[in-house]
């Protein structure tokens, strides 16, 4: 330790803020690939796995996790899903993915991803500092930058190349960059999402997104076992205000009389609400600071794009790093920002598109709710319009 009012310092290639998906993923595919990298994280390990997120993950999230070498439990415990179900109008119609595009999607929830990357981080003995306090980026514009931190009281500075801010929504990385160096784009949402976790089997086989006049209802999972439900509620609602049966009774009204009829219900485990935002900052690099996950974006969940973007944006960036000190070559780093925008901007959107086809918005008038049927009548009627959903469901290729 170092004496009182001293700073202890260390260096190394890359310095990771942010021990959530994105920043153990590619803590990982740096390891993988022998490039020295530290996570500093500012909660324990307990509170970044207490967390619930989404579980839905694409084949390019999924091969990510491969090369990162934590695909074992996932091969085993994930669920491939070959469709959708979309419910409106008391009937459910089925988006088949697969025999649409040939593709699908995995269900492998977020805090398992978590947990597994932190089990390989561990394993393979790579520095992490979990509860650092006051964490703080310093010259990134330059080619020496540094990341302070305070850690059991003793002050650290870890030197580096490269910083990647991986830090989420309210990290301080993207809050280090001065204000006329970035583009702030956002759209948030009048309501949110209520979820529960409950240790009930699934309603149905497949993921429902249900549409109906008193609002949007999600049926998820996690298991055979373990099911995920949500119902859209205002901004103003409070979780304390809804008790197992008042949600369940939501939930019912929401859905088709076939699922409502079909569905188990159980004590909550988990109950939480989540805000619905849009939000992109521009660029993603400044200097030799990188943005990525949440740190740089943020989608309503209706597409479940949130996991997929961050593990994207990664690997473009391992791939970057890789290239620059195995090649020499920066090319791919330099085109960072612009080729994770492009990808970023298409999941915006199509994040957008199935929060507003499918919720209710407070402020929408008649003609509104009309266009809304069409627009899924058109959809369930159309092989091209599913076609479409399918491709940006699944993900689009990179
Ligand atoms: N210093 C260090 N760590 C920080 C700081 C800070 N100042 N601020 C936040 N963090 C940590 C958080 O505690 C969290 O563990 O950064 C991590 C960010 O993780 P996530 O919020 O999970 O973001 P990300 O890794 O980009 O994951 C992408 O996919 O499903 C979506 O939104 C969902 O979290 C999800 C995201
Ligand atoms: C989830 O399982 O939590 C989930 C699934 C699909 C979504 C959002 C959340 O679109």
């Amino acid at each position: 330790m170092a004496p009182n009012g001293s700073i202890n310092s260390r260096s190394t290639r890359v310095a990771i803020i942010g021990a959530g998906p994105a920043g153990l993923l590619l803590g990982q595919l740096l390891t993988v690939a022998g490039i020295d990298n530290i996570v500093i994280e500012q909660r324990s390990p307990e509170y970044v796995l207490g967390r619930i997120r989404a579980g839905i993950l694409e084949c390019v999230t999924v091969e990510a996790l491969k090369r990162a070498g934590v695909d074992g439990r996932l091969r085993e415990e994930g669920l491939v899903h070959h469709g959708i179900e979309l419910s409106f109008g008391g009937e459910r119609h089925r988006i088949d993915f697969h025999a649409l595009i040939g593709s699908d999607v995995t269900v492998y929830g977020q805090t398992e991803v978590t947990r597994d990357l932190m089990a390989a981080r561990q394993a393979s003995g790579v520095p992490t500092v979990y509860e650092a306090e006051d964490v703080s980026l310093h010259d990134f514009d330059s080619n020496r930058p540094r990341v302070c931190y305070r850690k059991d009281g003793v002050e650290h500075e870890v030197v580096c190349d490269y910083i990647a801010g991986c830090d989420g929504f309210h990290g301080v990385s993207r809050a280090s960059v001065p204000e006329p160096s970035k583009r702030i784009f956002e759209r948030v949402y009048p309501f949110g999402w209520l979820g529960i976790l409950s240790e009930t089997p699934p309603v149905a086989d497949e993921l429902i997104y249900a549409s109906h006049e008193r609002g949007f209802a999600l049926c998820s999972m996690r298991s055979k076992t373990r099911s995920r439900y949500y119902v859209q509620v205002p901004s103003t609602e409070k979780p304390e205000d809804w008790s197992d049966a008042r949600f369940w009774d939501e939930l019912r009204h929401r859905l088709d009389p076939a699922a409502a009829e079909a569905l188990v219900t159980g004590p909550s485990i988990e109950k939480s609400i989540a805000p619905l935002r849009s939000f992109v900052c521009e660029p993603m690099r400044y200097g030799r600071l990188f943005l990525a996950g949440d740190a740089a974006h943020i989608v309503p969940p209706t597409g479940a794009k949130g996991l997929n973007l961050a593990a994207s944006d990664v690997l473009y960036l391992a791939d970057g790093l890789i290239a620059h000190y195995q090649h020499d070559d920066s090319h791919e780093l330099d085109m960072y920002s612009e080729r994770c925008l492009r990808r970023v901007w298409k999941a915006e959107r199509f994040s957008w598109w199935m929060t507003s086809l499918l919720h209710r918005f407070p402020d929408a008038d008649a003609f509104a709710h009309r266009i809304q049927q069409a627009e899924l009548d058109y959809l369930v009627g159309s092989e091209a319009a599913c076609r479409s959903l399918a491709e940006n469901y699944v993900g689009l290729p990179r």
